[in-house]
């Protein structure tokens, strides 16, 4: 595992981003798979930059879409699509084509996961994965207790999760209480993979995936068993001391 500690936010951002628009350099069609939320909005907004000042191009890249809440979607506030969709694939002018993500507003859940699963195999898996971790030691959806050869999946969300899941939605909104998720086979399967973290919220959750035993309850710490983990945090999320 490489630990790379950044002095501040903006820092980890570019470290990550430049990780990514390596990958893409290398190899233009990459399968991409980005977490939602507040950790990678910094970097997502590099990956625009250099795409804008053409050091890279994400057009021919198939995005994939890491999880999802029950029942919220592409014009939902707070769903992980919004976001994609307002800070990534617009502002780059990916095709809905090389766009894949759960519909999580699907009667049938646990068929968009086979459907998840059958069209991750067939383009033969990630080249690159950039991950946000839980307070609670998550990545994706997968939550305490999950499983280490898993594939997509529908998941109860830990009330952790929905606790700290308030601050993407409006106050009067409870956040739904399950979810689906790629599973952590797929995300080991990655050819590269990508952790971000920063603050001091993280702390604990940097500390158990980086120092703790490998344990589904710490999901997080499963990405030790790949051979090419990135872990890309800042100096609030690392101090190890208390
Ligand atoms: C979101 C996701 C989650 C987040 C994690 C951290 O797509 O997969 O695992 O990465 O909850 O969220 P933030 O970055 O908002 O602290």
């Amino acid at each position: 595992t490489k630990v790379n500690i950044a002095d501040g936010y903006d820092e980890l951002s570019w470290i990550a981003a430049e990780s990514v628009i390596q990958t893409v350099q290398h190899k233009p069609e990459a399968v991409v798979c980005i977490a939602a939320g507040d950790t990678p909005a910094g970097m997502i907004d590099y990956l625009v930059q250099s795409q804008e000042n053409g050091s890279v191009d994400f057009t021919s890249c198939q995005f994939i879409g890491l999880d999802e809440w029950e029942g919220l979607g592409e014009s939902d506030a707070g769903s992980c699509q919004h976001f994609l969709r307002h800070h990534l694939f617009q502002p780059l002018g990916i095709k809905q084509d090389n766009i894949h993500v759960f519909d999580a507003k699907a009667e049938d859940l646990d068929m968009e996961c086979r459907k998840m699963n059958d069209h991750l195999s067939s383009i033969g898996g990630l080249d690159v994965a950039v991950l946000g971790i839980g307070v609670n030691g998550h990545v994706g959806f997968n939550e305490p207790g999950t499983s280490l050869d898993g594939e997509a999946h529908v998941i109860s969300l830990d009330e952790k999760t929905q606790e700290v899941g308030r601050k993407y939605f409006h106050s009067s909104m409870n956040p739904p209480q399950k979810g689906v998720t790629l599973g952590m086979k797929q995300l080991l399967d990655a050819s590269k993979v990508i952790v971000i973290a920063n603050g001091i919220k993280k702390r604990s959750a940097v500390r158990d995936m980086l120092y703790g035993e490998v344990s589904p309850a710490h999901p997080a710490s499963i990405l030790r068993y790949h051979s090419s983990l990135s872990v890309i945090i800042d100096r609030e999320a690392y101090d190890m001391t208390n």
